[in-house]
């Protein structure tokens, strides 16, 4: 079965081929990222009328990439939530167009859940079907999100963690920004943070329990990342004098914010991980593309404990997780009809489609 994905959540356009769920017959992505970076954060306006322009072309890029015609395909899938809503409404309205042209059926996919999916692709399928992979925990960690999802292998799901405040990509975006080193933040700290020194400044890990204020327990796996982002900027007026941070201040500057954001981010996980009793650790979003944070988790998850961790180019919004993900779905009969809508926040997470019993 081969499934046409569409992404249009954000400020990536993106289309794939996906046949059977797993493999990815081609994954075209635009980026607009250099028409917001001037901005500093995308603009939803702007992303609508990127998108427009953007998704004809990205899908016919698609179907060349994956030797396949219009008439091979067997069902649309587009994300349809959570994401800014104009960006969101592009991409529906194309799969509905598309979905009614080709007669084919029609499926709303969750863009978190997708993130969670997209660590599989291109990997081998049955990591799914085995029971000694389940409970799994999965730390989805994203510009719009950060969360630990447990999942069972009867397709429940829970988020037992989630941020109070930011998520840790936009605490990435927002300190490059503060910082005045690009956008976005994630890659460009990463980058900067290379020729830093991780232990030189101590920033907040919040509600972690180590600054001495006890932890309510309701927060043990909830993330607070506004605290560090007002501490990064108390840093730089008091270092810079009103001055933009250059040299080697600026390199130890993003080495141990992003160091303050992978501790919590293993610390909390691995916390997790023990307390539900996992068998899996998931890392997915696009801050998984963070090498640090890969390598720390890597590290710090060990067997019998598994580590599942998206592939880089599966990490930021394609829309291969997508259409891998509406596999499940359409397998189990549940397609959605033209009336599906689009939603800007995320609603309760009570399942994934990709169980085994
Ligand atoms: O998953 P994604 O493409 O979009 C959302 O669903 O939000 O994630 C984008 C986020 C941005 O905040 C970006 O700064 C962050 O992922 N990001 C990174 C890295 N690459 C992208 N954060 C840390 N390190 C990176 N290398
Ligand atoms: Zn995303």
């Amino acid at each position: 079965m081969i499934v046409l994905g569409i992404e249009t959540s954000c400020d990536e356009t993106a289309v794939s081929l996906v046949k059977d769920g797993a493999t990815v017959l081609s994954s075209s992505v635009a980026s607009q990222i250099a028409r917001h970076a001037e901005f500093g954060g995308v603009i939803p306006e702007l992303a609508a009328r990127e998108h427009l322009s953007a998704i004809n072309p990205v899908m016919s890029k698609a179907l060349e990439l994956s030797g396949c015609s219009l008439n091979d395909i067997d069902a649309v899938a587009v994300t349809n939530g959570p994401g800014l809503m104009p960006a969101l409404l592009v991409g529906l309205s194309f799969a509905k167009g598309l979905a009614v042209s080709l007669g084919v059926p029609l499926i709303g996919i969750n863009h978190f859940l997708a993130h969670i999916y997209g660590t599989f692709l291109d990997s081998d399928p049955s990591i799914l079907f085995k029971h000694e992979n389940y409970p799994m925990l999965a730390l989805v960690v994203s510009g719009g999100h950060t969360a630990l999802v447990l999942v069972g292998q009867d397709g429940n799901a829970q988020v037992v963690g989630t941020t109070i405040d930011d998520a840790a990509g936009e605490a990435f975006d927002k300190a490059a920004k503060l910082l005045n080193i690009g956008y976005p933040g994630g890659p460009v700290i990463e980058k900067t943070a290379q020729k830093g020194d991780a232990a030189k400044f101590d920033f907040p890990r919040s509600l972690t329990g180590r600054s001495g204020k006890s932890l309510d327990e309701k927060n043990r796996f909830n993330f607070s990342f506004s605290g560090l982002k007002t501490s990064l900027l108390y840093h730089c007026e008091r270092l810079g004098g009103g001055e933009k941070l250059e040299g080697q201040l600026l390199y130890d500057t993003a080495a141990s914010f992003q160091e303050a954001i992978v501790d919590v981010l293993r610390m909390k996980t691995l916390d997790a991980a023990r307390f539900f009793g996992v068998s899996s650790v998931i890392l997915c979003g696009g801050v998984a593309c963070n090498n640090p944070l890969r390598e720390r988790l890597e590290a710090t998850v060990k067997a019998p404990l598994r580590l599942f961790i998206s592939p880089k180019k599966y990490c930021t919004d394609n829309a291969a997780m997508v259409a891998g993900l509406a596999f499940y779905y359409i397998k189990a009969g549940q397609v959605d009809n033209l009336s599906v809508d689009a939603y800007a926040r995320l609603p309760e997470i009570s399942r994934v489609p990709f169980c085994i019993s």
